[in-house]
């Protein structure tokens, strides 16, 4: 892979979105560079998936997120592995201080990457979801089964034509909060709303022994791509690093130069309430 020369000091808090086409791994020479560069458990469960844009979703995201961690720190993309938490959430090793967290759908690939805590310690978790546009509508039917009875309340008040976004906007948060907590459907989706609205523009609220501390999360949301992407960072109640983002090109072999990001962050204050 090409060194990057915009690698950050060791120890800097940052935050990076990667994002990259599954769509060019259509190249049999592309997909195979991007195999080279998982390791072999990966290449295993690639190898399994029947259809091919499938497995080249697989190879695109997890080839990114090495792609991305190799960036931040210095070990070959291959080099990495991982440890699973409790629910299947990943973690990179060896330990580095990274947060980090993927996300993919057939046609978008997403990593989410950065170090928060000041002096280089790990400050808290992230969590990343991608879901495309052209799904919103089908996210309707489920909102009984996902939806918090005061997000449907929102949901139902907005004039029926914008419902299929807010739909969207409210899975891709809570998905991005379940993933940051690293802890899946576990978590019960009624006990947790994102709320519109009011001076902060959006904020999290849960049942207490869900979250005891919702003030420590911001939260933001971006369209790339023909998708929403939401992100989900735990702060101190403070706005994260700047967003850098990174629009990446199977097989990830060229330097990719991150684009400003202009992330708006929610809740607007961060001030706890
Ligand atoms: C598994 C889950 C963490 C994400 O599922 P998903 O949306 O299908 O998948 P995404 O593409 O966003 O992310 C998958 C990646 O998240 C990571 N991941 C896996 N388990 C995770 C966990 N417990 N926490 C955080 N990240 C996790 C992995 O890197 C995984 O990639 P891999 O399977 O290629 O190894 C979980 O939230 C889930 O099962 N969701 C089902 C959908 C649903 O009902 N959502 C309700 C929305 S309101």
């Amino acid at each position: 892979m090409t060194p990057h020369n915009n690698a950050h000091p060791l120890h800097a808090p940052f935050l990076r979105l990667w994002y990259a086409a599954p769509a060019a791994l259509a190249d049999p020479a592309v997909e195979q560079a991007c195999a080279e560069l998982l390791d072999e458990p990966e290449r295993a469960r690639a190898a399994r998936f029947h259809f091919a844009r499938h497995r080249h979703e697989f190879l695109a995201t997890h080839a990114l997120a090495r792609t991305a961690l190799s960036q931040a720190h210095p070990l070959p993309p291959r080099d990495w592995s991982y440890t699973l938490g409790k629910y299947g959430k990943p973690a990179p090793a060896p330990p580095c201080g990274l947060a980090f967290n993927q996300s993919n759908s057939v046609d978008l690939a997403v990593c989410l990457i950065g170090r928060l805590g000041d002096d280089g310690e790990v400050g808290g978790e992230i969590g990343v979801d991608v879901e495309p546009f052209h799904r919103a509508a089908s996210i309707l039917p489920l909102v009984t089964k996902v939806f918090s009875p005061a997000e449907r309340e929102q949901l139902a008040a907005l004039p029926v034509a914008d419902q299929p976004l807010r739909a969207l906007s409210l899975w891709t948060l809570k998905e991005s909060y379940i993933k940051a907590r690293g802890l899946g459907l576990a978590l019960p989706l009624s006990k947790i709303s994102f709320l519109f609205g009011g001076d902060e523009g959006l904020r999290l609220k849960a049942d207490p022994v869900v979250e005891p501390d919702c003030a420590r999360w911001r939260f933001c949301q971006l369209d790339r791509e023909g998708h929403r992407i939401s992100l989900a960072v735990e702060t101190t109640g403070r706005t994260p690093p700047a967003l850098e983002i990174f629009p990446a090109q199977p097989p990830f072999t060229e330097p990719v130069l991150p684009v400003p990001g202009n992330a708006s962050w929610f809740p607007r204050s961060g001030q706890r309430t």
